[in-house]
């Protein structure tokens, strides 16, 4: 039985407010563009996003993916991180589907990329190479443990692509953890991006969703692709009427996600036989190592307490959400203390 579950924030459920906003929304045929609770949720993001214009789509991968459909052509190389969800965690879908090359370059600890490599790989060539034209950065970096980029820090790896005139998009599935965290809106830290999508079914508890920004004509673009990918939706407003509420009042409570985060993060650390950076601990995702067993091992011990984690072959993640309070994150703890002093600690 399912006791706490901190696989990931997409286990969240909608509150009672977003349940009942979707029952009495007020809907028409997005696909013909006159569903009101769409239209509103797309002008809602937009603004807080700092961004002419935004599309619903039905996921952060399909966000994704039509951002680079709409910036890339067949053949066009993106530039993104080894660590990014759009690399390793998106099926393949920019070349399968845009014949698009993907070349990773290298994160650091925390997520950023390197200007310089940035430079040198956009740098124009000779007919050998397949075009620079679009970089992506990731915020929150998922893969460091939900690291949030500053401003700054976004500014320097974007500057870097315009030098060459590459586009960038944000991947900012937690973008509204990151700008929480650092006490920026969410419009600064996409500032420096020409599209950044957010999900909605992540830290803001929707059951469905995400979002893309950007200016009009990209967004124009971006809505072809998804109605080739079959993503145009019709009375969609029953997701968006959830949408707009979480826009409302899911933000600021993800401080109390913030807080459980570390408090996890504290008790790992203290814990023999795990390996835990608590620098890298800034939102919502604790992200830990037990050297001495496989991450899959761990989760399975944890699950017969009735704790939900991801485990893969080394890395383990607990991710509290809407829903968690601190009685479920001391359950987590007692659970992961009674793991840890029943499994070896030394291989
Ligand atoms: C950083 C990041 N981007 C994109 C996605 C994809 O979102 P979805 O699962 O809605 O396709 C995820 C999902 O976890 C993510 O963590």
């Amino acid at each position: 039985m399912i006791r706490v579950d901190l696989r990931s924030d997409t286990v969240s459920q909608p509150s009672p407010e977003m349940r009942k906003a979707m029952y009495e929304a007020e809907l028409g045929d997005d696909v013909y563009g006159d569903d009101p609770t769409t239209n509103a949720l797309e002008a809602k993001a937009a603004e807080m996003l700092g961004k002419e214009a935004a599309v619903i789509v039905t996921s952060g991968t399909q966000s994704n993916l039509v951002a680079l459909l709409a910036q890339a052509g067949r053949g066009d190389t993106v530039l993104l991180g080894t660590k990014s969800h759009i690399l390793n965690a998106e099926a393949g879908g920019t070349s399968a589907l845009g014949g698009i090359v993907l070349m990773p370059i290298q994160n650091d600890e925390r997520g950023l990329l390197d200007p310089d490599v940035i430079k040198l790989a956009a740098a124009p060539r000779d007919h050998h190479k397949a075009p620079v034209t679009v970089l992506c950065v990731e915020n929150t970096q998922n893969a460091a443990g939900g690291t949030a980029l500053s401003p700054e820090e976004i500014k320097v790896m974007a500057d870097a692509g315009r030098q060459h005139g590459l586009r960038v998009h944000m991947d900012g599935a937690r973008i509204f953890n990151a700008a929480v965290a650092l006490e920026t809106p969410a419009s600064e830290l996409a500032a420096d991006a020409d599209t950044v999508g957010f999900c909605l079914s992540k830290g803001l508890a929707c059951p469905i969703g995400s979002v893309l920004c950007g200016d009009a004509d990209v967004i124009q673009e971006a809505r072809r692709w998804r109605k080739m990918l079959g993503g145009a939706m019709r009375q969609v407003g029953v997701i968006a009427a959830a949408g707009v509420v979480a826009l409302d009042t899911m933000i600021d409570r993800m401080v109390d996600d913030h807080a459980n985060a570390r408090k996890l993060a504290v008790a790992l650390a203290e814990m023999p036989g795990i390996d835990i950076d608590l620098t890298t601990v800034e939102t919502n995702i604790v992200r830990f190592s037990v050297p001495a067993h496989t991450g899959m091992e761990i989760a399975g011990r944890l699950k017969e307490e009735g704790v939900y984690i991801n485990g893969g072959d080394s890395d383990l993640r607990f991710v509290p959400h809407y829903g968690i309070d601190s009685e479920d994150v001391d359950i987590a703890i007692n659970a992961m203390n009674k793991v840890m002093a029943e499994v070896p600690v030394e291989r």
